[in-house]
C-alpha cells in the first residue's frame, strides 16, 4: 500500500507576536515556493491566527490552531469553539498536546471530546500522544500510547478518520534535543497503526497520517520520515526558523 501524503506541521506554541508571526510565515512562503507532494501547516497563537490566515491565502500552507473546545459557545472562559476556527479558515487543530496534558490537566476523555467536535465541524484533528521518560523506562510505552489512542479516538468512525492525524511525541524528546531513534519511533508508530486498522479497517487505518514530534530538525528529518509508518512531523522549536522548517519540509 502506498504511503499517505506526508504532513509537516509547525507548532509555534506560545511564541511570536502578530508582527513576528507574519514575518515568519512570509519567510516560509518564500522558502517553500514550488514545493509539492507534502501537506504543510503552521499553528500560531490565537491572537495571530486571523492575520496569518490572510498571509497564507493562496499558498500551500494551511492553518492550525493549538486547541479547540467541544461546545458551540457558552461559559467556557479561555476556550475556543470549532466554528470560530472555521470562520477564519483554520483547517486543523492540535489536540491533547503533552504540554496541555501536563500543565493544564487535559485528559484522554477531554481529548476525545475535542477531537470529535473538531471533526464534526470539518476541522482536522491532530491528536497528540506520547509517553514520559518514567513511563518509557518502566517499559510502559506501548501501553500508555495505546491507551491514549484508544481513549482519544473512542466513538470515531472510518469516515471521521479522514480528518484525523495522530502525532506521536515522546514527552522526553520535546524541546530537549533528544530525538527518539528511528527504531524507537517506528516501533510506536507501528503499534499505533495496528490500533488504527483495528478501529477503522485496514484501508482507512493505513490512510491516517502518523506524525513524529520531538526535537525534529533538518539533520534528522529525512531518516525519520523514511520509516514505513512515519508520515510527517509535528515540529516545535525548528518551526520558528523559516529556513529550518523549510529544510524539514524538503526532507520529505
Ligand atoms: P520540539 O520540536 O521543540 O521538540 O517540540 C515538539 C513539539 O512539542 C511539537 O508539538
Amino acid at each position: 500500500m502506498t504511503k499517505p501524503t506526508p504532513f509537516i506541521a509547525g507548532n509555534w506554541k506560545m511564541n511570536e507576536t502578530i508582527a513576528e508571526a507574519i514575518a515568519l510565515v512570509e519567510a516560509l512562503k518564500a522558502e517553500i515556493q514550488g514545493v509539492s507532494g507534502v501537506d504543510i501547516a503552521v499553528a500560531p497563537t490565537f491572537t495571530a491566527l486571523d492575520r496569518v490566515a490572510g498571509a497564507v491565502k493562496g499558498s500551500n500552507i494551511q492553518l492550525a490552531a493549538q486547541n479547540v473546545h467541544w461546545e458551540k459557545s457558552g461559559a467556557f472562559t479561555g476556550e475556543i469553539a470549532p466554528a470560530m476556527l472555521s470562520e477564519i479558515g483554520c483547517a486543523w487543530a492540535i489536540i491533547g498536546h503533552s504540554e496541555r496534558r501536563q500543565f493544564f490537566g487535559e485528559t484522554d476523555e477531554g481529548v476525545n471530546k475535542r477531537a470529535r467536535a473538531a471533526i464534526a465541524n470539518g476541522i482536522g484533528a491532530i491528536v497528540c500522544v506520547g509517553e514520559t521518560l518514567d513511563e518509557r523506562e518502566a517499559g510502559k510505552t506501548l501501553e500508555v500510547v495505546g491507551r491514549q489512542v484508544t481513549e482519544g479516538l473512542k466513538g470515531m468512525s472510518a469516515e471521521d478518520s479522514r480528518l484525523l492525524v495522530i502525532a506521536y511525541e515522546p514527552v522526553w524528546a520535546i524541546g530537549t534535543g533528544k530525538v527518539a531513534t528511528t527504531a524507537q519511533a517506528q516501533e510506536v508508530h507501528a503499534h499505533i497503526r495496528q490500533l488504527l486498522k483495528a478501529q477503522f479497517g485496514d484501508e482507512a487505518g493505513a490512510a491516517v497520517r502518523i506524525q513524529y514530534g520531538g526535537s525534529v530538525k533538518p539533520s534528522n528529518a529525512a531518516e525519520l520520515l523514511a520509516q514505513p509508518d512515519i508520515n510527517g512531523a509535528l515540529v516545535g522549536g525548528a518551526s520558528l526558523k523559516a529556513a529550518d522548517f523549510a529544510a524539514i519540509i524538503k526532507a520529505v
